[in-house]
């Protein structure tokens, strides 16, 4: 007891010392059972990135014990006692004889508690790098408790949104009450696991977002994400059925994911240079994007005015509501389909037929059939009386609707195509034979013409920026998986959202490459050094604008349509 006090009394004394004669604190990583960390006092990981020590939020004197980002106290990424703060800085931060992190007041109360062991042990806390606060048993290097399990309102690289659908556990995030209270606030965030992997925005108990199912590649519903920040993530299941949502670490860049109190997730990547945290991502992105906006059956649409129209065969439940602008009571089937119909009816033989619905965010509730080809699932969809609706995607297999069409959006680019079941005589058959033959042959040479159009215009534009020593390149399209080779990006060009599409700086362009890293080269081409993060879990990414031609984009036509390559003389 004597010995450890006086091993503390000489450490205060050293540290004073230390601090009176340089203005500086000595920094450890760690807290170990004989060391104590008072209220102003930090430790900060290895590479200086992150540290841990107690904060104050804006205009509050409240304490709270926190890991913040070197770079800027403001960006909290974590809080220990978030809905017990202290009301004084006689705050400490020790390890207790079970070898639990404690936070205790000056009269020795306890405030928070890593809470994990049941006996006695020997534990070391430690800060990493990545921001994740780990407790080690010292007997076996093992980490029996880590703040990345108990996550406040960051979703940073390498912490894993857990679900396990079997015992219901889940690792949420948890919004702050209000910017200054880190309090529990009413929207949660994390994974579902069930059946098709979504991650969903909770308020309270009732969905606020979704990201639409994961296809082993991308979230298909979240096609503002830009490709450089898509990077990295993935969906892994374990043997106990936990099944895990993480996002790889991204090297040197600064990114995170915070869960605002008002709903919102915000990504912010912090750019070196200017010193600022960029705003790189939002979700939800538009009010289409809010859950369920236009009730079931409904379609959320922006450029159509009112936003909320019924999907095909369907009707507004309630005319006068749904004409007042309140649309969550949603629409219901205007015609019977054909095995609903009275079998004595005339036309009980005429088969349902789908429509086309392109650039969606699918509905939630999908039931899936994995391994089958995309021209199964109509039919697969057909024979079931209770199927409403279907899509395809490549990486996931038929999805099949059979209750509500909930959730439906259509963004301007990117997304899904539905196929939603409706009865023949919604579709309009009456069509006079010079109309089948005259609007074909119409249509097919105006189509000639505006190819031929834009494809001089096109030619004559890139030899001009190529002189100019600038090139613009262009993508929107859909990820399709390939084999091993990752992602194929199909055209899906479309002149007039061209001007839409956000623009990759140089600055962002070397940013997603690591400076060029030599890590992320896949090989040297003809081209030159080809750069992988291009092609990992693109889902769109859009005009490039680079000052110098030190950068050149070819294309390969394959089966699947173009493929991009970036590359660097
Ligand atoms: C923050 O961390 C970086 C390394 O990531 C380091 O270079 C810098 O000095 C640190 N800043 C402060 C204020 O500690
Ligand atoms: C803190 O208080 C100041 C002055 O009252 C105010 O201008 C500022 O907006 C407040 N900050 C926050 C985050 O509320
Ligand atoms: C601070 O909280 C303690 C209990 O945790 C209480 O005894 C004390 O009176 C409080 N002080 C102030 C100034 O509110
Ligand atoms: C510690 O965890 C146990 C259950 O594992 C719980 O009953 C107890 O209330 C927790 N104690 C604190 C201080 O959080
Ligand atoms: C705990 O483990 C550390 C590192 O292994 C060791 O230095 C220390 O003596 C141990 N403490 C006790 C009380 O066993
Ligand atoms: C969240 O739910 C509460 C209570 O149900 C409601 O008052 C609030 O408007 C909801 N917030 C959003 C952003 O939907
Ligand atoms: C929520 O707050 C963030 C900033 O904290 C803001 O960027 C976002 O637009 C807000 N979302 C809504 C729906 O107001
Ligand atoms: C941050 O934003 C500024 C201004 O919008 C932009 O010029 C800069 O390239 C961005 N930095 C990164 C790293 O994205
Ligand atoms: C029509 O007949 C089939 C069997 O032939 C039966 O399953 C179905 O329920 C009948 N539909 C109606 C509306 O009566
Ligand atoms: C259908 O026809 C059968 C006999 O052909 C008749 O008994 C039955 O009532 C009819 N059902 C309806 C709903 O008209
Ligand atoms: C029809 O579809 C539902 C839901 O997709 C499914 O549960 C059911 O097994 C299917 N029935 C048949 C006969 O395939
Ligand atoms: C839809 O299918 C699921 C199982 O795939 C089933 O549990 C549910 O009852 C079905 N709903 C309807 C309305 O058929």
């Amino acid at each position: 007891m004597y010995h450890t006090m006086l091993k503390l009394f000489l450490q205060y004394l050293f540290i004073s010392l230390f601090l009176l004669s340089s203005g500086f604190c000595i920094e450890s990583d760690n807290i170990i059972a004989s060391s104590v960390l008072k209220d102003g006092d930090t430790i900060v990981s290895s590479g200086k990135v992150y540290r841990l020590g107690f904060f104050s939020p804006e205009n509050t004197t409240n304490r709270y014990l926190g890991i913040w980002n070197n770079v800027s106290a403001i960006s909290i990424i974590w809080v220990a006692n978030r809905d017990k703060p202290l009301n004084d800085s006689t705050g400490i931060v020790t390890i207790s004889e079970d070898g639990d992190i404690l936070l205790l007041n000056g009269k020795n109360e306890i405030f928070w508690s890593s809470n994990v062991t049941k006996s006695p042990m020997n534990t070391t806390a430690q800060l990493l790098d990545n921001g994740n606060l780990v407790l080690i048993d010292n007997s076996n290097g093992r980490n029996v408790w880590e703040s990345f399990g108990h996550p406040t309102d960051a979703f940073m690289p390498k912490l894993k949104l857990n679900d396990n659908p079997r015992t219901g556990e889940r690792v949420l995030l948890t919004s702050w009450k209000t910017p200054q209270d880190p309090d529990y606030g009413s929207f949660t965030a994390g994974l579902q696991a069930l059946n098709i992997p979504q991650i969903f925005i909770w308020n309270g108990s009732r969905p606020h977002w979704r990201s639409g199912p994961w296809n082993g590649q991308i979230l298909t519903g979240v096609t503002d994400m830009y490709a450089v920040y898509l990077d990295g993530y993935s969906v892994t299941k374990f043997d106990d059925g936990t099944v895990s949502f993480m996002r790889d670490y991204y090297g040197k860049i600064l990114m995170k994911i915070i869960l605002k109190p008002n709903g919102s997730f915000v990504q912010t990547m912090w750019d070196v240079n200017r010193r600022v945290w960029n705003v790189t991502w939002i979700a939800p992105i538009d009010v289409c994007d809010v859950y369920g906006k236009c009730g079931p059956f409904g379609n959320c649409n922006l450029r159509n005015s009112p936003m909320c129209s019924c999907l095909k065969g369907y009707e507004p439940k309630n005319k006068e509501e749904w004409d007042k602008g309140n649309w969550r009571g949603g629409c219901v089937r205007k015609t019977l389909l054909q095995c609903d119909r009275n079998n004595n009816s005339s036309d009980k033989n005429k088969e349902d037929v789908f429509w086309k619905i392109t650039n969606v965010k699918v509905p939630d509730f999908m039931d899936v059939s994995t391994s089958l080809e995309a021209e199964e699932c109509e039919g697969l969809c057909l024979r079931n009386c209770s199927c409403v609706a279907y899509s395809h995607d490549p990486g996931i297999g038929c999805m099949f609707w059979n209750r509500s069409l909930i959730d439906v959006r259509v963004f301007p680019v990117g997304g899904s195509v539905l196929q939603v079941r409706v009865a023949y005589s919604e579709i309009d058959k009456k069509t006079d034979i010079r109309v089948i033959i005259i609007v074909p042959v119409t249509v097919g040479l105006v189509i000639v013409f505006i190819s031929v159009f834009f494809a001089w215009r096109w030619m004559s534009k890139r030899k001009g920026a190529k002189r100019k020593g600038r090139i613009l390149t262009y993508e929107v399209g859909k990820a399709y998986i390939s084999g091993s080779s990752g992602v194929v990006l199909r055209d899906n060009i479309d002149e007039a959202s061209l001007d839409e599409l956000p623009l990759f700086s140089f600055e962002m362009l070397e940013t997603a490459t690591f400076q060029f890293d030599v890590t992320n080269l896949l090989g040297k081409g003809g081209f030159g050094p080809v750069y992988k993060h291009f092609f990992d879990l693109i889902h769109y990414y859009s005009v490039m604008e680079i000052g110098s031609s030190n950068f050149d984009v070819s294309f390969e036509e394959n089966e699947v349509g173009l493929e991009r390559t970036v590359s660097v003389d």
